[in-house]
């Protein structure tokens, strides 16, 4: 079963994504990952990737496209993906279907993370990750035990201040939140209530994916 996991900035894809691996022994294809490992390259791509995800915009969907076929024709994770950031537009939809069609897979379950939004800037400003293990935490809501890894650092993101993140959320509202529609009209959509605290979202999601 491939499953799209949905919602704005800071509902928890990430770290819903994480168990769902653990849980389901599932593959997370996100794009917001694959696009910051392609920032660690020194080119002039990298450096226009970077000045649009700070700008709290969506990257050209061409780009998106060459990494999300790289996944959908790995055979290993077939039919066990969790889209985490994509799709993003209504374009990026159309482009998901075929190529869907193309590796003979299909979409089961569009899970819609519902948060308030005046809870998102708290955890995005919040939101750290270990240097080494990658692990996200929050200093709010899910601070790291101490013995995380052996040497303790962590980092936050460029694109998690108060202003990228207003602006992503108007990139979400304008260009992401309109292809609820097309997979409830698939009847796929399965709301989630994201508010709870991060083990109540995960048995939720568990009882989902049992089902
Ligand atoms: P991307 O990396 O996809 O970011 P996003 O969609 O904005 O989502 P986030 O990763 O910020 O949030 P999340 O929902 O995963 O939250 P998390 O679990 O970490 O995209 C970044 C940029 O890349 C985009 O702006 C765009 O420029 C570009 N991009 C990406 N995909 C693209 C595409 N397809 N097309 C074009 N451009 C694209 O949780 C957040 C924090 O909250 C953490 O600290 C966590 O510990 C905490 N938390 C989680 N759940 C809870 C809970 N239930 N209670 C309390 N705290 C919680």
């Amino acid at each position: 079963m491939n499953i799209i996991i949905f919602g704005p900035p800071g509902a928890g894809k990430g770290t819903q994504s994480n168990f769902l691996i653990q849980d389901h022994g599932m593959f997370q294809v996100s794009t917001g990952d694959l696009l910051r490992n392609e920032l660690k390259k020194v080119s002039e791509l990298s450096k226009q990737i970077k000045s649009i995800m700070d700008a709290g915009k969506l990257v050209s969907d061409n780009i998106i496209y060459s990494l999300i076929e790289k996944k959908l024709s790995d055979k290993e994770i077939k039919n066990k993906i969790i889209f985490d950031g994509f799709p993003r537009n209504l374009d990026q939809v159309s482009k998901l279907e075929l190529m869907l069609q193309k590796h003979d897979q299909k979409i089961s379950k569009v899970l819609n993370l519902k948060v308030d939004y005046s809870i998102l800037i708290k955890r995005l400003s919040g939101r750290i990750s270990c240097s080494n293990c990658k692990k996200t935490f929050n200093e709010f809501f899910d601070p790291p035990p101490s013995n995380c890894c052996q040497k303790q650092e962590f980092i936050k993101r460029s694109d998690d201040n108060e202003e990228t993140v207003s602006k992503r959320l108007k990139t979400y509202d304008n260009e992401t939140l309109p292809i609820l529609e097309f997979y409830k009209k698939q009847n796929k959509v399965v709301d989630i209530d994201a508010m709870k605290q991060i083990t109540e979202v995960r048995k939720e999601i568990r009882g989902i994916i049992a089902s």
